[in-house]
């Protein structure tokens, strides 16, 4: 979602800032701001453009200064443009700006603090809840920025990670969060703080994970940091070695191109050099809490809940443990009935997801005290959170479309589910020995399947002349066919929904015309004869079938039915195969159409407000 980088130095810190903003600026990108600290007063530059744009604005500008904080937003309340961009100043209405802020998350009682604020005297300028909180400081400013920041935050309802400065202090930023991520830089006589320590990378590797509640002081030569009770804590600092080479394009036309090519190494490191299945790859006491579960609840939001559904297939047919699969933003607010006999698992690739959080925090809340997570990033609150884990070795995903994240959290739930089985005595040596087998073989499998790309291709220039597309896929392929056309509208703007292929004539069918491309996902299972009878309704309503067919499924080309064959049937791995074409196609395909594919409009890399 909205990135954000903060500092204090005795140095210039406008190229920390932008460069963090760049580091950060796939999360959000409707617009980007930077503020610092110049001369006695507060100066910024702010804009709806990239921070490319932003970057020239500051050298234009002559902007500099030894304190500042900066900011991308993605827009939640006002619309994209620059008067709505942070940092959002406070105090002009008595001369000059006092106060200067950034925000991430969302402040629910913004409404009724506006209306206080401008009974004395504020006027805004913005259609933002930030402001809000950059005019309650100003209010409650008395001499003491942290004082004003403590007292302003406890009138605040909703999630916020904020940076904040003054002009009167000009060595001090202060910075507080609840409920989104916000982290402490450590440097020597230099202090940062940021919303992803991905922003500091290059900076300082010295990084404290603030909590909820907490409020941080950062002066030059001091990181003071008080609980969400008002007591002075000390936190733990990280030495985070953070890998900046994604940002790499290398010969590839985006990330998300790139991204696609990295699943043979992505998934190959996620697998590790793993020798045997065993519980306690997903921690210490994994086994003992595997064997006394009587269920899965597994929570999720987009592209990692299709994971989720995924995984039910695998969990029911070889752990035979029963799973559900709940959107996590619908699972925290609806009533349920809760067993603590049910093992909750997250899947996220960023660990920051608001709504994946707080249906986690919901399910323990409830009583459901063993938890697992999936996640790309060891160091994320998902992980901070959850008893278990398996870290999925992705690498930094920066396209805003999931396609790395995915393949790696499918390879890292197939490995959950056999460690499911082996604790429930499910698994035989034989069984294990040919799965793990299968497993290894499976980044040579992915790369055989990118060799499409060129077929691909052909097919994505026809698809980018439509504006409706409907995917087919059976069993455990259907979360396929939802990831596939959650790509293509996702990147391309292409209207498209997808359906088990048994539900179309419940329905659905009534969409099927000639202009309707149909891709289908066709692997050689026992749903196959089915999945034929289903393409041949479509077919005889002149809909016009893509077909991603396993080599030996016998199902030819003809006049209205296109297919590309796969290399090979993979088994119950087939769904990890079957997704690269479905990304291969939708990149293509936006890239046929001219869309931004990396920062598609309206998006963010990671949710961090509900
Ligand atoms: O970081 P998370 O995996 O928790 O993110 C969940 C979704 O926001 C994410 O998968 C989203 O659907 C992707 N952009 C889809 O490509």
């Amino acid at each position: 979602m909205c990135g954000i980088v903060g500092a204090v130095a005795q140095r210039d810190i406008t190229p920390i800032l932008l460069q963090g903003l760049k580091r950060l600026e796939y999360r959000g990108y409707d617009s980007c701001g930077v503020a610092v600290h110049s001369d006695g007063e507060l100066r910024r530059a702010r804009s709806t453009q990239r921070v490319a744009e932003l970057e020239s604005q500051v050298q234009r500008e002559h902007l500099s200064g030894f304190t500042g904080i900066a900011h991308t937003r993605w827009a939640t309340h006002g619309a994209p443009a620059t008067h709505n961009a942070h940092p959002h100043f406070s105090g002009q209405g008595k001369g000059v700006a006092r106060i200067a802020l950034v925000h991430n998350g969302i402040i629910e009682n913004y409404e009724e603090l506006r209306t206080e604020l401008q009974a004395v005297g504020y006027v805004f300028e913005s259609q933002t809840d930030t402001e809000v909180i950059a005019h309650l400081i100003d209010h409650l400013y008395g001499g003491d920025l942290f004082e004003a920041v403590q007292q302003a935050t406890r009138r605040l309802n909703g999630a916020y990670a904020i940076a904040v400065f003054c002009r009167d202090e000009p060595h001090r930023v202060v910075g507080a969060r609840h409920g989104s991520p916000l982290v402490v830089g450590r440097g020597k006589n230099e202090n940062f703080l940021a919303s992803d320590a991905l922003a500091l990378a290059g900076t300082t590797d010295q990084i404290i994970y603030l909590e909820d509640g907490d409020i941080v002081d950062l002066q030059l030569a001091r990181v003071w940091i008080v609980d969400v009770d008002g007591h002075s804590v000390e936190r733990e600092v990280h030495t985070v070695h953070i890998h900046t080479g994604a940002a790499e394009l290398g010969p590839y036309r985006h990330y998300m191109q790139k991204e696609i090519f990295e699943q043979p190494r992505a998934v190959g490191d996620t697998l590790q050099a793993i020798e045997s299945i065993t519980p306690e790859l997903f921690g210490d006491g994994a086994y003992k809490v595997f064997k006394n579960i009587d269920n899965l609840l597994i929570l999720a939001c987009g592209t990692s809940y299709y994971a989720g559904l995924t995984a039910r297939y695998w969990i029911e047919s070889i752990a035979k443990i029963p799973v559900n699969v709940e959107i996590a933003s619908e699972y925290r607010y609806r009533d349920s009935v809760p067993n603590p006999r049910t093992l909750v698992v997250t899947i996220s690739q960023s660990g920051e997801t608001a709504d994946t959080l707080a249906a986690l925090k919901h399910a323990r809340g409830l009583g459901m005290e063993n938890t697992l997570t999936i996640c790309n990033v060891a160091t994320s609150a998902m992980v901070r959170e959850c008893k278990l884990s398996y870290i999925t070795r992705a690498g930094v995903e920066i396209g805003v479309a999931s396609t790395k994240a995915f393949t790696t959290q499918l390879t890292a739930l197939f490995l959950l589910t056999l460690a499911l089985a082996q604790a429930n005595g499910r698994l035989s040596d034989e069984e294990e020995a040919e799965q793990l087998k299968a497993l290894r073989h499976l980044p040579v499998a992915i790369g055989a399947v990118l060799a499409l790309e060129p077929q691909i291709m052909a097919w994505a220039d026809r698809f980018a002349t439509k504006e409706n597309a409907l995917f087919l896929g059976r069993g455990m392929h259907y979360p396929i066919a939802l990831e596939g056309a959650l790509k293509l509208k996702e990147i391309s703007y292409i209207h498209a929904e997808a359906y088990p292929a048994g539900e179309l004539k419940h329905g659905p069918l009534a969409l099927v015309t000639e202009h309707m491309p149909v891709v289908t996902i066709a692997p050689r299972d026992g749903l196959l004869e089915k999945l034929k009878s289903n393409m041949q309704e479509v077919h005889a309503r002149g809909g016009e079938l893509y077909v991603f067919a396993d080599a030996d499924t016998k199902i030819g080309s003809s006049d209205g039915i296109h297919v590309i064959r796969m290399p090979e049937h993979y088994g119950k791995l087939s769904p990890i195969l079957h997704t690269i074409p479905l990304q291969l196609l939708a990149y293509h395909t936006a890239c046929a159409r001219g869309t931004d594919v990396d920062k598609p409009r309206n998006l963010a890399k990671s949710v961090t407000v509900e």
